[in-house]
Formats: C-alpha cells, structure tokens, sequence
C-alpha cells in the first residue's frame, strides 16, 4: 500500500470496524513513533480506546530504547488505555499484548510462541513485540500506551541486515500476504477480549492462557535486568506477570522486568 491508497484504505476502515474497545483510530501515513504520539495524546486526556496507527514509523522504538525497523508493510499501532485495575497489575497489560498478537497470528494460520514478557516469535524468530508505557496523571490514576509492532507483509530486504537471522515476518512465513485491514480488525477483537478479562480482574484465566501460548516456562533462562543477571529456570508466572526464576542455588526470583535469553 502506497501512502494514497494506505490513507484512504484507513478511512474506510474507520467507517467499518467493529470494537468495543477502540473508540477513535487516528491514521497516520508517517510518524516518528505511534507510542510518542500516543503519550502526547494521553496526556491532554485522549479517551480509552483512542489508538495511533501509523504505515511507517521514523523512530520506532522497542524496550530498553532499541530501534524497532518500522517499514511499509508492517503494523504499527499504539492504544490509550486507562485501567480501573491497581498500577501494580499493569505490567500483564504487556502480556495480555502479547497474547493478542500471538492468538491473531494463530487465526491466519501461524503458530507463534510468546517469550517473556513481550517477544512473540515464530520458529523462534521475532515476528513482533509490545511496548507497554505507564504514566500516571495528576489525579492519582494512570493509563498506559500499549504499542504493538508486527512484522505483517514485510520483506527479509526491507529490515535491516544485523536483524535478518532473528527475525521474520508473516509474509515470509507463509509465502503470501495478509489482508492489512483483516489482520488489523481481528487484533482489535482479540485486544479487545483480552482487555475486558483484565478490566474485570480474571487474571487466572489470562496467565492460563498465556502460558499455553508462551514456551517461556520450563526452560534454562538468562535474565538480564537493570539489577543484573539471573540464571536458572523459568518457573512459573505470578498474578502480576512477574516471571519466577529458580536458580542453580535453588533461590526463587520474581523478575519484574528484563531481557530474556533462552539458554540450552
Ligand atoms: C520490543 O519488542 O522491544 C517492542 C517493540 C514495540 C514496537 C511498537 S511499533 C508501535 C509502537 N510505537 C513504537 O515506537 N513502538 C511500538
């Protein structure tokens, strides 16, 4: 889709979609990053639901401020969300993302696993990840922007050389493209039951179901966070999202947040 066709594709999508969640699709053909834009958006009081989408992105960014590559083709979105949940369960707003994504792959006939807490990958290689902002206003209650990138119809060409071993994308895996529009209004209804079983505190039932689409648990971790490293097995997964490590000493770690290496 050129920049003419995206913009016009969009805005008959408005007119059509179907969501309880999304409320408001603000188009873009470009932007620096949908989540920057999202945050501005938050803080003069952008409504839940409100959600950025853009075709390509200049400054994408992924965890840790890693360049997320946001070429034509790909999906690139961010949604305002401000929870009735305590800000200590905020961070399975960033699994609830991943499980979003991983369930819409899985309904054009892709199996994706989810890695802790945020990468969703196919053949274990990253296809797309989630960046989860948290802020809190000055009444006290917070809201997040959830960022979603997916490697939708893009080429191995258009990523950057130093990323094309880890990762791939929809397009490579199936040998055909998918519908933007459908895939984007299928990830709009899974959020969609995500976020309602968040919002009425069903958090069982979303770790359930996180787990079978994870393959995080039961293997030889390496975690690396900005308190340092951890070794050991990945355990379990609590209420909040937190990952539990046993390590070699046989000490149990909750890790709140952190980069995930799988050891063999
Ligand atoms: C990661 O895996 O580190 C997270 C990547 C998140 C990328 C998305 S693309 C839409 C939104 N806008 C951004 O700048 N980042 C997120």
């Amino acid at each position: 889709m050129n920049q003419n066709n995206f913009l016009e594709e969009m805005r008959d999508f408005s007119n059509y979609f179907s969501s309880n969640l999304v409320k408001r699709l603000i188009v873009y053909d470009e932007l620096p990053s949908t989540n920057a834009k999202g945050k501005v958006l938050a803080r003069s009081g952008a409504e839940e639901g409100t959600v950025i989408l853009a075709r390509i992105q200049k400054k994408g960014r992924g965890r840790f401020e890693r360049v997320w590559a946001s070429p034509a083709g790909g999906v690139y979105l961010s949604i305002v969300l401000r929870p009735k949940q305590p800000l200590r369960n905020a961070s399975l707003l960033t699994l609830i993302g991943a499980l979003a994504v991983s369930k819409t792959i899985g309904h054009f006939g892709v199996s994706s696993k989810i890695k802790w807490p945020n990468d969703v990958r196919i053949n274990e290689k990253k296809v797309a990840g989630i960046l989860l902002e948290t802020e809190t206003d000055n009444k006290e209650t917070f809201y997040v922007v959830l960022g979603i990138g997916v490697n939708l119809n893009i080429d191995n060409a258009q990523l950057p050389k130093e990323l094309r071993n880890e990762a791939t994308s929809l397009l490579w895996e199936l040998g055909t493209s998918i519908d933007y529009k459908e895939f984007l209004q299928q990830l709009f209804s899974d959020l969609e039951t995500n976020y309602s079983m968040f919002q009425n505190g069903y958090f069982d039932v979303i770790l359930d179901e996180w787990k079978t689409h994870s393959d995080t648990i039961g293997k030889k971790v390496k975690i690396l966070s900005q308190t340092g490293e951890i070794v050991g097995i990945a355990h379990d997964i609590d209420e909040n999202g937190f990952l539990i490590v046993t390590t070699d000493n046989n000490k149990r770690k909750k890790i709140f947040s952190g980069d995930c290496i799988y050891l063999k």
